[in-house]
């Protein structure tokens, strides 16, 4: 096993991730940079080296691709020391469904959910073999909501919030864990890559990459599994998700047919 700790970071040439590769350089972590700007990746592997002294190394891959998620997969499984992965990269929302290409509607999935999903199960695998990891999926407080103009965007999301949790429930008693992190807007190239206003929200509501991250990774030390960084009462999630399971309960407990559906 290498000493060294590395950190994979996908979707880390601009906005949060960018942040998260800057914050885990800043506690000692090697870094793999994964995005598909090459340029931008260069210059923050370039500027991470001289201020910090760590490993940088660079990645171009579109995780909306069977071959970019390949070579994603290859690094967790390959590179012993790899034991943090951020599952970042992600896209916004589309518009109507209804005004939304078959294609366009695909690579979202591909990006937001079927890339978190595959590089979750390659850390999983690779870190149960090394004895411990981290897992970070970007979720959205979008996971909460039906949002007419966002389907794709926020049915994604709530993949990410059942999925992660799933997964912690299968790792239990084990040092791997994941962490589901839902953030409210911030203030990132998100929406001018999304095509869409960032004014749809109130300026007040945004916060920075910068405290986004801070609060995650603060969140990730006090051990919680879903972090919500503009949730004040944390306890509301837990309430929610009590009455999400026991909703399941009241749903699965017995095979009868609801009485408004017996004619
Ligand atoms: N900003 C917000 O308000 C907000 C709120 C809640 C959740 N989030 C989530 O936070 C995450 C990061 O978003 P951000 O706000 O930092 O936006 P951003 O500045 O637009 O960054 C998105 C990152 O994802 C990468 N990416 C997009 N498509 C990719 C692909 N096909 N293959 C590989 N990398 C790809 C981009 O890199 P390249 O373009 O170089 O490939 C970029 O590094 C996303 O998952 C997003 O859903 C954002």
């Amino acid at each position: 096993m290498s000493q060294h700790r590395t950190a994979l970071v996908t979707g880390a040439s601009s906005g949060i991730g960018l942040t998260y590769a800057d914050r885990l350089a800043r506690r000692g972590f090697d870094l793999v940079l994964v995005a598909r700007r090459t340029d931008r990746l260069e210059q923050l592997a370039a500027e991470l080296t001289r201020d910090h002294g760590i490993k940088v190394t660079t990645l171009t891959a579109d995780l909306s691709t069977e071959t970019g998620c390949r070579s994603v997969e290859q690094v967790i499984a390959d590179d012993a020391s790899v034991d943090f992965l951020v599952n970042n990269a992600g896209m916004g929302k589309l518009g109507a469904l209804s005004d939304t290409k078959v294609d366009d509607l695909a690579t979202l999935i591909n990006v937001n959910v079927l890339a978190l999903a595959r590089l979750s199960l390659a850390a999983m695998q690779a870190f149960t073999k090394r004895g411990s990891g981290t897992v970070v999926n970007m979720c959205s407080i979008s996971a909460f909501r039906a949002v007419a103009g966002g389907a794709a965007y926020s049915g994604s999301k709530a993949f990410v919030l059942n999925f992660t949790r799933s997964l912690n429930l299968e790792t239990r008693g084990t040092n791997v864990r994941f962490q589901c992190v839902l953030p409210g807007p911030v203030k990132t190239e998100f929406f001018a890559a999304a095509g869409v206003d960032d004014s749809l929200f109130p300026a007040g509501s945004f916060i920075t990459s910068e405290q986004l991250v801070d609060a995650a990774l603060r969140g990730l030390d006090l051990g919680e599994e879903v972090t919500i960084p503009t949730l004040e009462d944390a306890s509301s999630f837990q309430t929610l998700a009590e009455a999400f399971t026991q909703l399941r309960e009241d749903a699965g407990r017995e095979g009868i047919i609801a009485t408004r559906y017996r004619t």
